[in-house]
């Protein structure tokens, strides 16, 4: 069978990476979009384990198309036999890149028409749309004069893993925190996040770690709807993910200067059930003493931003005040970063002398950000 999973925009092959290692598939990458082939038991295992992807679907169609009628006759072609039932419900969604004569609504409403007609002639059924709560949700992705036509077996976005209680104002997506850890090549060594809100990374680190699957906190998918959901095989992949956790503990420690995102980060971490294993202390990072009592291997996370133009004069003297004490106590050690405020981070890693190891350009909230690795 063929699948494609969608990633956030910049870490494609961060997510391929994972995919090729963890659950021994052959990818071929794409714009935020990562496709492979694998028998159904990967629809299991990606939806249940793989940390840094949005969404799994079933492709059902990829191919060119000049107008909206050439969308219909590919969306008509396509066997729903598998994908829904006479008695459920289903919606089409669309997302569309480039310049056309016709709009997402349109595309939507096109593709829904077609699949109505084509299970009418295969099976003699007039299906029901549902557009609020359908129990087969096509997605329609069109970009430039490519369609392509999946069904999402994931239902709402991975990176919301259920257990976060304490919302941060400016939390970082759990997808692109495990991405960072990846960057940054974690493996269990001595992490710190010394800006750690809601502390969404020190979490996602614990999780990597102890083999935390995301079936341990998320029970929701839209698999569980489709006529291919084969609750055996499902079963037997949960049990063993659940199987392979440990519960060693490991060196995690995070600092946060704001009482309530401290109290924030310590009703997430126990909901998170790493609580035994993550260190969080209500400090000043920009101290040098904030650090007497904790080591650091790799140091990832995710500093404020200071969008606004009257800000940006401090948020370069603040990145400039802590990357230089980061770097009195823990030099040579790797930082891994995500910022949207590019130009006075960069500023500043040139004029006290940090090496940049490695930068790209990633989308974070709908912010073009970047994720930097620095060595201190
Ligand atoms: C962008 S937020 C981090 C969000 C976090 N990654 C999450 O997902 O919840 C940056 C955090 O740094 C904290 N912070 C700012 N200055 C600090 C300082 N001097 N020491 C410790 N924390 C600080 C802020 O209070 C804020 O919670």
């Amino acid at each position: 069978m063929d699948w494609f999973v969608t990633t956030p925009l910049g870490v494609e092959d961060v997510a391929a990476k994972e995919l090729e290692e963890d659950v021994g598939l052959q990818v071929n990458i794409d714009v935020g979009k990562v496709f492979f082939r694998a028998p159904i038991k990967a629809m299991y295992i990606v939806n249940y384990s793989a940390r840094t992807i949005n969404r799994l679907y079933l492709l059902l169609a990829r191919e060119n198309f000049n107008s909206l009628e050439d969308i219909y006759r590919v969306a008509k072609n396509i066997d729903y036999t598998d994908i829904i039932t006479p008695e459920k419900s289903f919606a089409v969604r669309c997302e569309r890149i480039g310049e056309h004569g016709f709009t997402s609504i349109d595309i939507a409403r096109v593709v829904g028409r077609a699949v109505i007609d084509s299970y009418m002639e295969a099976h003699g059924v007039k299906l029901r749309v549902n557009l609020d709560k359908p129990d087969v949700e096509i997605n329609v992705f069109v970009r430039f004069n490519e369609v392509l036509i999946g069904v999402n077996t994931t239902g709402e976005s991975l990176h919301k893993r259920r257990y976060r209680i304490y919302n941060h104002p400016a939390a970082l997506k759990t997808t692109l925190a495990a991405a960072m850890l990846k960057l940054g090549e974690y493996r269990n060594q001595p992490l710190l996040d010394p800006l750690c809100g809601g502390a969404t990374i020190p979490i996602e680190a614990a999780h990597m770690a102890r083999k935390y699957p995301i079936v341990l906190f998320r029970k929701d998918y839209y698999f569980t709807k489709l006529p291919l959901y084969d609750p055996e095989i499902e079963s037997a992949v949960r049990v063993r993910l659940l199987e392979s956790i440990n519960k060693n503990n490991y060196d995690i420690t995070c600092v946060e200067i704001s009482p309530k995102h401290f109290e924030g980060a310590l009703v997430n971490i126990k909901n998170a059930l790493v609580a035994d294993t993550v260190k969080v202390f209500n400090r000043d990072s920009t101290r040098v003493e904030t650090y007497r009592d904790i080591r650091a291997e790799l140091i990832v996370t995710n500093p404020p931003y200071g969008m606004r133009s009257h800000n940006l004069k401090k948020i370069s003297l603040f990145y400039e005040t802590i990357l230089r004490t980061l770097r009195e106590v823990y030099s040579g050690v790797r930082v891994v970063l995500i910022t949207a405020s590019t130009k006075q981070l960069e500023e500043v890693v040139a004029k006290i002398g940090i090496t940049t190891l490695h930068v790209r350009k990633v989308m974070h909230g709908g912010l073009p950000a970047k994720i930097y690795v620095l060595k201190l």
